[in-house]
């Protein structure tokens, strides 16, 4: 009886040693000679002799029985036989021969290792999502198996994650550890199981969410604005569940017309328009959530700048009506007595003739009504 060593089973050597030492005997071959079968899966084997002989499998020097769930032997033809192999359960590496005899008493045997293993897989039930409070310690345990045991490693934004002591590590069951977990922390994870050896790999996303208190601050100190022009600030938010939002100025929440006073679709962004000395204060953006809550204050300066251009205008107004007044007085009196400022403009500034010989008209009228007086003088006079 030919006996290999078990470990390798280099068929092909056992070939030869059969052809060039056993010519004679029959020449076996177990096919495929690839002995690995996945948990769950079965697989066939076919035992091959050159020559017609009496073909058996064996294990652990028994012969195989059928078994359910485990061997089913056929017989094919005279120089071959076949086993189908289920793999059902977790069991030892063993090695399986096939036996040969032929009717002239010559004998062979061929073997290989079967192997029961397994790709990465998940355990069923492993949670896709995990809720952590700020500050706890976070375990994300990466729950796979695997024949031979993969090799886990975790992943975030696609890069594997580095250790960080205190804050990040892994442990060997490929659990992983975040210390004082903080909102910076939650995000999409990703565990993955590889076997090296066959180059198997599977992936499980694990969305990490963090509980946390919601803190708030404004980008922009103490403004100075003037009266008449607009204004927005916002306020940045932080904080899961997403806190809801209050505006207050002073005490009071801040009345949201949309108009005066209006938000950004999401909350974060007041607008005040046609700011006026009134608007001016302390205004606060408050954070509240199931975890807390936080606010900030500014304090809104609103400078009166158009103020002093409202009263020049005023100012301008009054004096324009003032000198249209003036100018209408001083018309009628040119128009009806021939004096004031227009007559003055017109006889010693635009030297004009017209009203001189207007004037000497008037003085002929004027001597003519003396002329008159005189003869009435000198009719009396007569
Ligand atoms: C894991 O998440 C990524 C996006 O972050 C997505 O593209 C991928 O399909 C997810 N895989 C599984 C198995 O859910
Ligand atoms: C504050 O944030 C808003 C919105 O992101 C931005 O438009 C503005 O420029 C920021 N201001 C400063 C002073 O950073
Ligand atoms: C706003 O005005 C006040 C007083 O006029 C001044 O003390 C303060 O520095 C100004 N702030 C800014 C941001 O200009
Ligand atoms: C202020 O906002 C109002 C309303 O949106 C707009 O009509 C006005 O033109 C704005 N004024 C300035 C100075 O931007
Ligand atoms: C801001 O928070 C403090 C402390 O929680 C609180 O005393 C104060 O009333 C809050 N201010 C406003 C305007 O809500």
């Amino acid at each position: 009886m030919l006996k290999m060593s078990p470990q390798g089973c280099p068929i092909l050597l056992l070939l030869l040693l059969t052809k060039s030492v056993f010519c004679s005997k029959p020449g076996l071959e177990i096919i495929p000679s690839n002995g690995e079968i996945y948990l769950g899966e079965g697989k066939d084997f076919l035992c091959k002799s050159t020559v017609e002989a009496t073909l058996k499998w064996m294990t652990d020097d028994e012969d195989i029985e059928d078994e359910e769930g485990r061997y089913k032997q056929k017989h094919i033809d005279e120089s071959v036989r076949s086993l189908y192999v289920t793999a059902s359960k977790i069991e030892p590496d063993r090695v399986i021969q096939c036996h040969a005899e032929t009717e002239s008493g010559e004998v062979a045997t061929a073997e290989i290792k079967l192997r029961i293993i397994q790709k990465p897989t998940f355990v069923k039930d492993v949670k896709t999502r995990k809720e952590f409070d700020a500050d706890s310690t976070a375990k994300l345990p990466c729950d796979v198996q695997g024949i031979p045991k993969p090799q886990v490693t975790w992943y975030r934004y696609g890069m594997a994650i580095t250790p960080l002591p205190g804050h990040l590590s892994a442990s060997a069951d490929g659990t992983l550890t975040i210390e004082k977990i903080q909102l910076s922390d939650a995000g999409m994870y990703y565990c993955m199981a590889y076997i090296r050896e066959r180059n198997e790999m599977a992936y499980k996303n694990v969305s990490v969410i963090v509980n946390a208190a919601p803190i708030v601050h404004f980008n922009t100190t103490n403004p100075n604005i003037t009266s008449k022009s607009n204004t927005s600030f916002t306020c940045f938010v932080t904080g899961h569940p997403e806190p809801r939002i209050m505006w207050k100025k002073g005490d009071e929440e801040v009345p949201l017309d949309g108009q005066k006073y209006a938000l950004s679709s999401d909350g974060l962004e007041l607008t005040i328009t046609e700011l006026e000395k009134s608007d001016e204060g302390e205004y606060t953006c408050h954070a509240i959530n199931n975890y807390g809550e936080h606010n900030t204050t500014l304090f809104l300066q609103v400078m009166e700048v158009s103020q002093g251009v409202g009263a020049g205008v005023i100012t301008g107004i009054f004096l324009l009506i003032f000198l249209v007044t003036l100018l209408a007085v001083d018309l009628t009196c040119y128009r009806t007595r021939r004096r004031g400022f227009l007559m003055y403009l017109n006889t010693n500034v635009l030297g004009r003739t017209t009203p001189r010989v207007k004037l000497e008209e008037t003085d002929i009228k004027k001597e003519t009504s003396d002329k008159s007086h005189v003869v009435n003088i000198s009719g009396i006079d007569a």
